[in-house]
């Protein structure tokens, strides 16, 4: 199968391009990436020079060149991991969210119509749903996006809808809960914490550190889309989930614990706005289908954090430069 991955040099799509070429050595996979501050080619150095892989440098929200790459190397299915992610850069500056997240989802939805792609699978989010205190967001909850990024990625996910009701085209879009592991950028809390620790530096906590989150190792991920891709049913939505909630206090004291750090190193600081309390999924709908997430928490956050400590020459100049700026500007330093 020929496979367009988008996004594919970030944090999830560059670990998913690895698990495919792995398990399917017959597949080729053409990697659209816009190399954005999030974008890293370091992510895939190790399979840089496999004859079953490609990388173009491209952006989504340009229709010739989603049009071209499909046309070009006979594309069959397309994975959409391609996005601006990080819900803090969404407040301080949505242009960006919007061009990729809405207008690159749009222009490849029309590339799947115009080259009748076998597949689609849009890699969504659960923020979509907005925050819950209680329960689980089914497949059915509305849509109660709370910060531009989830706004951005719920408009792509109504898109499609609109796509597979009018023109009958081949989605499947997926919600997940939020991903960990290697090769995440460290604006993130786990990367962010890790890495201020293993730097010496305090660690920002937003509010009182009790909204929780549903925690998913990305290798996981990556099982759960390939599972979709062979096994999803087109036209379905998925919701990914583990069932495995922290409140960011526990992911912070966890983290503290496996580096030997004192709590002094926490920094309460004040809220991110419009913070989301909850987020919580109900993945039963794929659970039924035959998917299980394969890794413990407590062993693969152990393992996370030992990922970080060995491969500082990965993360540290991505500390040093546009990233500190940003988070200056965002605290006011
Ligand atoms: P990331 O921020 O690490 O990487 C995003 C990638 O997309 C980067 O390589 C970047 O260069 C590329 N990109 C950005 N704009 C582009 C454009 N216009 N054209 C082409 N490439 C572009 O992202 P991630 O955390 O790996 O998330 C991947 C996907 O999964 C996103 O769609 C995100 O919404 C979704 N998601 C993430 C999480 C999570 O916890 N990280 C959870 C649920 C869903
Ligand atoms: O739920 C899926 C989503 O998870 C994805 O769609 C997003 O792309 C991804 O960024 C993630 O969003 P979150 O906002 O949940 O992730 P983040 O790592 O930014 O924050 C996790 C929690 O930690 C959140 O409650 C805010 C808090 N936090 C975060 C940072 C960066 C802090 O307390 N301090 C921090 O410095």
């Amino acid at each position: 199968m020929n496979l367009l991955v988008t996004g594919g040099a970030g944090f999830a799509g560059s670990n998913f391009i690895r698990h495919i070429l792995k398990k399917y050595p017959n597949y080729t996979i053409v990697n659209l990436d816009k190399l954005t501050y999030a974008g890293n080619l370091d992510n895939l150095r190790d399979i840089e020079g496999n004859s079953n892989y490609k990388f173009i440098k491209g952006d989504i929200a340009d229709k010739r060149i989603v049009f071209k790459v499909c046309r070009n190397f006979r594309i069959e299915a397309v994975i959409n991991y391609a996005a601006e992610t990080h819900v803090d850069r969404s407040i301080l500056d949505p242009d960006a969210f919007v061009k990729t997240d809405v207008l690159g989802t749009f222009n490849i939805l029309e590339a799947v119509k115009e080259f009748k792609l076998k597949k689609f699978v849009q890699i969504s989010t659960d923020e979509v749903y907005g925050s819950i205190t209680k329960g689980k967001f089914t497949e059915e909850s509305p849509f109660l996006p709370n910060s531009p990024y989830s706004a951005s990625k719920a408009s792509a996910d109504l898109l499609c809808r609109a796509y597979l009701k009018t023109y009958n085209l081949p989605i499947i879009v997926t919600h997940s809960c939020n991903f960990y592991g290697p090769y995440q950028y460290p604006e993130k809390l786990m990367p962010l914490f890790i890495t201020n620790l293993l730097e010496g530096k305090k660690v920002p906590l937003y509010g009182d550190g009790k909204n929780v989150r549903e925690w998913i190792y990305v290798l996981d991920h990556c099982w759960a889309i390939d599972f979709l891709l062979h096994k999803g049913a087109l036209g379905e939505v998925y919701n990914i989930g583990t069932g495995t909630e922290k409140k960011n206090l526990e992911i912070t004291e966890i983290i503290l614990k496996s580096l030997n750090k004192d709590k002094k190193m926490v920094e309460h600081i004040v809220d991110r706005p419009g913070h989301d309390l909850r987020y919580a999924v109900d993945w039963t709908k794929l659970k039924k289908m035959g998917w299980n997430p394969e890794y413990d928490f407590d062993r693969a956050i152990r393992e996370t954090v030992r990922w970080y400590q060995q491969n500082e020459w990965w993360w540290k100049k991505l500390k040093s430069g546009a990233y500190l700026e940003y988070y200056k500007k965002q605290y006011r330093l």
